[in-house]
């Protein structure tokens, strides 16, 4: 399934991080707990470059908590702070802001020895859309808040928060990065509800989520939907001849249907139904505390990662170099029709 995600709000987002990266001191990236590798935007690399860092593992009372921990030692080992947090509670707030001290410790030490004294930190607050940035600066920000505006040198229409004197948060619209190789991800994006799943084939997606519940959560399905009503609805015998020659994911997908009784006009399973309610629990934490990602694939995801970033990186130097090249004179401005057809032919 090919999972196309980057509207043009997306690229105006980007490129407002990129304005501001220089003002602020450090970065907050929050990840959502149950897809923590997945979630991690790899042009947050890029963009905050030498800015300090924490990790927010947003919503970890919906994931697995033994894999949760797992996570948080693999961000240690990376050498990058990391805390897990109900992002809707209060005390997320208090166990964060000695992170940001922490991360942004060089920062003020600097400041101290060109005598400033007092300024504030200030930190970014990015990460995929949904993911709970709201939730997490209001829960942090408490009523000790005030919201700042626009600020000079800032793109208009941007929002800093200022925490009790010593931090200041500056809020950033969520951002997706352009199309990634590995589908898996947007599958999990989706079912985590950081895009949109109208985009996606849902019964594909389902039955994605099915195989991978059946490998790390054997019991799960069972016991949230087969439980009582497991044979409830018996298959017509043509019926289950035909599903022999299934997937055995979608052959799980028909079986929830019929114990949910969610049926088409002649008594069959409705895949298209099942899929939507599987996909909606998942999102909301109704299957029950689970991961999507797997912490034994980190390695792989963040070679992944690395060559994605670096990839990107190699296309924005030549960008930079093209337009360079361009106003120097060395290489003639082209325009309109010509410099599209030219630039499709490179
Ligand atoms: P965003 O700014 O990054 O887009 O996310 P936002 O804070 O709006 O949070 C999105 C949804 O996630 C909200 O639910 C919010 O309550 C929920 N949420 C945020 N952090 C946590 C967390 O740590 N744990 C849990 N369980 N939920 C969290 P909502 O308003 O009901 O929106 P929706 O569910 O209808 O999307």
């Amino acid at each position: 399934m090919d999972v196309q995600w980057y509207p043009g709000h997306m690229t105006k987002a980007r490129r407002m991080m990129e304005e501001n990266i220089r003002l602020v001191d450090l970065v907050i990236e929050l990840v959502d707990a149950r897809i923590p590798l997945s979630s991690r935007n790899p042009d947050i690399d890029a963009l905050c470059a030498g800015k300090g860092r924490v990790v927010l593992l947003c919503k970890a009372d919906l994931a697995d908590p033994a894999k949760t921990e797992e996570f948080m030692a693999w961000f240690r080992e990376k050498g990058i702070l990391a805390v897990a947090v109900d992002a809707r509670e209060r005390k997320a707030g208090e166990v964060v802001r000695r992170y940001i001290q922490d991360a942004g410790r060089e920062k003020l030490e600097r400041d101290r020895a060109r005598g400033i004294v007092g300024r504030p930190l200030r930190a970014m607050v990015a990460g995929i859309p949904n993911v709970g940035k709201s939730t997490f600066i209001n829960s942090f920000a408490g009523r000790a808040s005030t919201k700042t505006g626009n600020k000079p040198g800032v793109t208009r229409g941007k929002q800093w928060i200022r925490l009790g004197g010593d931090v200041e948060l500056l809020d950033t619209p969520g951002i997706l990065w352009p199309k990634f190789d590995n589908q898996e991800i947007g599958m999990r994006l989706a079912l985590v509800g950081a895009v949109r799943d109208d985009i996606l084939d849902k019964q594909e997606l389902a039955v994605w989520l099915i195989d991978y519940l059946e490998q790390e959560y054997p019991d799960a399905l069972k016991r949230k939907y087969l439980t009582d009503t497991e044979n409830a609805l018996p298959q017509e015998s043509s019926q289950a001849q035909e599903e022999e020659m299934l997937p055995p994911g979608y052959v799980l997908l028909l079986k929830i249907a019929r114990a949910r009784r969610l049926l088409m006009k002649g008594g069959e399973p409705d895949a298209d139904r099942a899929a939507s309610m599987l996909i909606d629990d998942c999102k909301n934490g109704r299957i029950g505390r689970i991961s999507l990602d797997r912490p034994r694939d980190a390695g792989k995801m963040e070679e992944e990662r690395l060559a994605f970033t670096a990839a990107r990186k190699q296309e924005k130097k030549k960008e930079k170099t093209g337009t360079a090249r361009r106003k120097s004179g060395k290489a003639p401005k082209r325009s309109g029709r010509t410099a599209g057809r030219k630039r499709y032919e490179n």
